[in-house]
């Protein structure tokens, strides 16, 4: 993989704008992604899925396309399967609140979920009455087949897990858990935001029933994700809204709902964001997943090896750099994680991020209070890495006890 000519399609990197190790979050975008955002605005800023003119003619093809895109990216055949949703947390509650969950039914989920799979469960075991098991995890939050084996039965209706975890970097062995969950007769719902931008996923044959993730921490514009589900999942799902677009009539007192994927986008979208969003799979898909991948296991081990005679110095996760996936979580003892990733930031313009990381309980479970996160992706380089460790060992060096 040739990052020295990935880092030129990137403004950001080419202004010079600092070390960005924060794609957990948010990645940079490339050139080809900012120019049809700019592209939609300028040259055809209407309304898609409903007027016939050209304007709207054009960014209803440009919706499909992307639909289209995202669907080959996935290993899937029918595009109908994708919905464009804000973000993962959308399509998570989508799902939660539109599955049909009723009284007593259960919901598996691990110990070490992101907020957008976790805050939703809550309110639905308050509203409806559903309940809620954990799989608890080792300390650093690696997934026990064993312990999930025993919570299994017939009144668990759905297991609904993070992908890849967005502290720790770690990926639960999907395949195994589906195959599980399915012989249990219990749906599978995966918060994959983690996993989709740094690995190959083929959503057919890890047979997943439903699949949300944020384009926008794939090279993608802000505010735009979806929410795959097989077509017979779709069909039994409720929207979360209702409104223009998603039906296909309504009189005074009816409403006849559309079909998947029309059924859960009500209102104007964001059409410029989904529409750009098709240029970055094709960044993605130029370089290649497996690229991607080799490369950010590359940069952890390099993370792994510099950081090794920082004193005071724990990692939040894995002590195996290869189960951390792109993400290097940590502390320093005497130092706020808030503070490091100031000080990063004022001395040496590195961007990470630090606190909690929207999985509270999580951390609240382990007594920390919170950990500062490097998070890489197929824009950084190894110099990238070594003035993030570099300038960490002075901090450290310099203000911990
Ligand atoms: N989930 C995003 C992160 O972990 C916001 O940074």
């Amino acid at each position: 993989m040739d990052v020295a000519s990935v880092r030129k399609d990137f403004p950001t990197i080419r202004k010079g704008k600092g070390i960005y190790l924060d794609s957990a979050c948010q990645s940079l975008k490339p050139d080809s992604v900012i120019e049809k955002i700019t592209e939609y605005y300028s040259e055809y800023p209407a309304c898609g899925g409903r007027s016939v003119h050209s304007m709207g003619t054009c960014v209803s093809a440009g919706v499909d396309e992307t639909r289209e895109k995202l669907s080959s990216f996935f290993g899937c055949d029918d595009p109908c399967e994708f919905v464009f949703m804000k973000n993962t947390t959308e399509g998570m509650n989508t799902i939660a609140r539109g599955f049909g969950l009723k009284k007593d039914d259960i919901v598996v989920t691990t110990d070490v979920e992101h907020n957008s799979n976790h805050a939703q469960w809550l309110a639905m075991a308050s509203e409806v009455g559903i309940r809620r098991k954990y799989i608890k995890s080792s300390k650093y939050g690696e997934f026990d087949i064993d312990l999930f084996k025993q919570q299994m039965s017939s009144r668990v209706k759905l297991v609904a897990v993070g992908h890849t975890s967005n502290v720790t970097g770690y990926t639960i062995p999907l395949k195994e858990i589906t195959e599980i969950a399915h012989d249990y007769g219990a749906a599978v719902a995966v918060d994959g935001a983690q996993s989709a931008p740094h690995m190959s996923i083929n959503l057919k044959k890890l047979d997943v029933d439903f699949f949300c993730a944020s384009l926008h921490k794939m090279l993608g514009p802000t505010g735009v994700g979806f929410m795959y589900g097989k077509s017979e999942r779709l069909k039994d799902l409720k929207p979360l809204i209702y409104g223009g677009g998603s039906v296909a009539i309504t009189t005074y007192d009816s409403i006849k709902i559309s079909s998947a994927p029309e059924k859960f986008e009500s209102g104007l979208e964001n059409y410029s964001g989904i529409i750009a969003s098709a240029f970055a799979l094709d960044y993605l898909l130029k370089i290649g997943m497996k690229n991607i991948t080799k490369h950010e296991s590359k940069l952890q081990r390099r993370i792994h090896e510099g950081v090794k005679n920082i004193e005071n110095l724990s990692i939040v996760g894995s002590n195996d750099p290869d189960k951390r996936g792109s993400v290097f979580s940590f502390n320093v003892e005497g130092l706020n994680s808030h503070d490091i990733a100031m000080m990063l930031d004022n001395i040496g313009s590195i961007m990470i991020r630090s606190g909690m990381h929207c999985a509270h309980p999580f951390f609240i479970s382990r007594g920390i209070d919170g950990c500062a996160r490097a998070s890489f992706y197929l824009y950084n380089n190894e110099d990238d890495i070594d003035k993030f460790v570099e300038t960490l060992d002075k901090i450290v060096t310099k203000f911990s006890k």
